[in-house]
């Protein structure tokens, strides 16, 4: 019982981190605004940009950022997670679109949202797609993948909504591998 309420202790915490991040990097990004307006040699793409070193994620863990006021979560997947994704590609999907920034216009596979070849790496927007709080990751939810406990919005390990009022599958923003390293956006 004591372990139960620990755990909804630290879920509170976490959602109200993120709001609290939200917040505080909302207010950053308008003071680079103010700052490029002043000076138009800045380099507007480096500004909107982060570098995140992905060399210490282990296979099963997820690191989440903050990126232009929104949790971003890279998670490296294990060979099972890949696995049930794509077993699930023929699935009624919920949202059959890929809403993945680098494929454009796509199918929602697990290959068309995976940002690698062999699908190790799933990096997406950690904001529900029905009313936008911060699903909870690790296996949580129905398709062990993402859920989030506001209404009850089941994602799988593709990140793919599969059952709840969420109608969009998590976004998957602009990103690269440069080395170690993730570049978003
Ligand atoms: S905000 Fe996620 S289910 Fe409503």
């Amino acid at each position: 019982m004591a372990h139960t309420d620990e755990h909804e202790g630290t879920r509170r915490d976490f959602l109200y981190y993120a709001t609290a991040g939200t917040g505080a990097v909302v207010t950053g990004v308008a003071g680079w605004a103010l700052v490029n307006q002043m000076n138009p040699s800045a380099d507007v793409r480096a500004l909107s940009s982060i570098r995140v070193d992905i060399s210490g994620v282990e296979p099963g863990t997820q690191l989440t950022v903050l990126f232009q006021g929104k949790p971003v979560f890279i998670r490296r997947r294990t060979e099972a997670e890949i696995a049930a994704a794509r077993a699930d590609d023929d699935a009624a999907l919920q949202d059959p679109i890929a809403r993945n920034e680098n494929v454009g216009e796509a199918p929602a596979t697990d290959a068309n949202r995976a940002l690698d070849e062999d699908g190790e790496w799933l990096v997406m927007l950690g904001v529900c797609t029905h009313l936008g709080c911060v699903p909870l990751g690790d296996g949580a939810g129905d398709f062990g993948g993402w859920f989030c406990p506001c209404h009850g919005s089941h994602y799988d390990t593709a990140g793919r909504i599969r059952k709840g009022p969420a109608n969009q599958n998590l976004l998957v923003p602009t990103a690269a591998f440069d080395g170690d390293d993730l570049v978003l956006g």
